[in-house]
């Protein structure tokens, strides 16, 4: 294997130039502005629900945005256990390989913190106390207890979708519409993932150069995780249609019950699934690591929204 020492390097170097405080971006004491949608429609697809009014489209634009904000501390569970363990392997190694993994966990601690303020924040305003899930711990577990080349591939789609993320609150049609605080969040996130992102594709090479074999294996368990994710957000979102109810105030009748739920698992699943399959980087860089991994992602495509 080549020596990628410089990548490693490259890497430490990007995230100290853009590295950033939760203070900055997020004060304790902030008030969110209600009055605003704070995630794109595009991540949200609640503006095309007909049986909602203006104001009940808002108020899920908002439950999803914070359920959004939650969601990615859930994620970065995993994160920080998969970071941390590939730093471990390089005691004793490769200092520079080490502290680039070193900076990567402890940025998703950061992360994890900042998306938990932000949903501290959100229900010191909302009306009603919002309901999230609550096992990041086993899932995390549950996601570590397969091999570091399967968390890889996954992990580096979620990281690359956060940038699919920013990119949609940048639209033309939206920008101006949407919270400048959130849309911040999601800039400052995707920058730091910007590196995680390279990180797991030179330790996933790593992996590879030492064992070619282990690709197929891996890809059959990266499509095992996206299937538990599936769960997982639909778990959310049978949450968040509670909080809506409440926050609402009216019992909402089967039809329009479905309609709701329809649009919000449609948008679950492509904002959080489809969106990264799509995304050229995640496939080129699959390509590169191996052609038969970038075919499975594209078999696998269809099931997620993503044709
Ligand atoms: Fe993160
Ligand atoms: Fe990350």
């Amino acid at each position: 294997m080549l020596n990628q020492t410089h990548e490693y390097q490259s890497c430490i170097q990007a995230s100290e130039r853009v590295a950033w405080k939760i203070d900055d971006l997020l004060p304790k004491d902030t008030s969110l502005d209600f009055t605003r949608r704070f995630l794109s429609d595009s991540l949200t697809n609640t503006e095309g629900i007909t049986c909602l009014s203006a104001g009940e489209k808002l108020m899920l634009n908002q439950i999803r945005s914070n359920s959004y904000a939650h969601l990615f501390l859930f994620l970065e569970e995993y994160a920080v256990a998969l970071a941390a363990q590939r730093a471990g392997l390089e005691l004793h190694g490769n200092p520079t390989h080490m502290r680039a993994l070193l900076r990567f966990s402890e940025e998703e601690l950061k992360h994890q913190q900042l998306f938990a303020r932000y949903t501290e924040t959100f229900a010191r305003g909302f009306k009603v106390p919002p309901a999230l899930l609550d096992n990041q711990v086993a899932v995390a577990k549950a996601i570590m207890s397969k091999s570091n080349l399967g968390v890889l591939f996954f992990n580096l789609h979620m990281e690359l979708m956060t940038q699919q993320h920013y990119v949609e609150t940048m639209r033309d049609n939206e920008r101006e519409s949407l919270d400048p605080l959130f849309r911040n969040m999601l800039k400052h996130h995707w920058q730091e993932e910007a590196q995680h992102t390279r990180l797991d594709f030179l330790e996933a090479q790593k992996i590879i150069d030492g064992a070619p074999d282990m690709v197929d294996a891996a890809m059959t368990e990266y499509a095992e995780l996206l299937q538990a994710l599936r769960g997982t957000l639909n778990a959310q979102l049978q949450l968040d249609l509670q909080t809506f109810e409440k926050a609402a105030e009216r019992t909402f009748t089967e039809a329009e019950r479905k309609e709701i739920f329809d649009a919000q698992e449609r948008s679950y699943v492509y904002g959080f699934i489809g969106m990264g399959m799509k995304a050229p980087l995640f496939l080129s860089r699959m390509r590169t690591l191996s052609p038969r991994a970038e075919r499975r992602v594209l078999e696998l495509a269809p099931d997620y929204y993503c044709n």
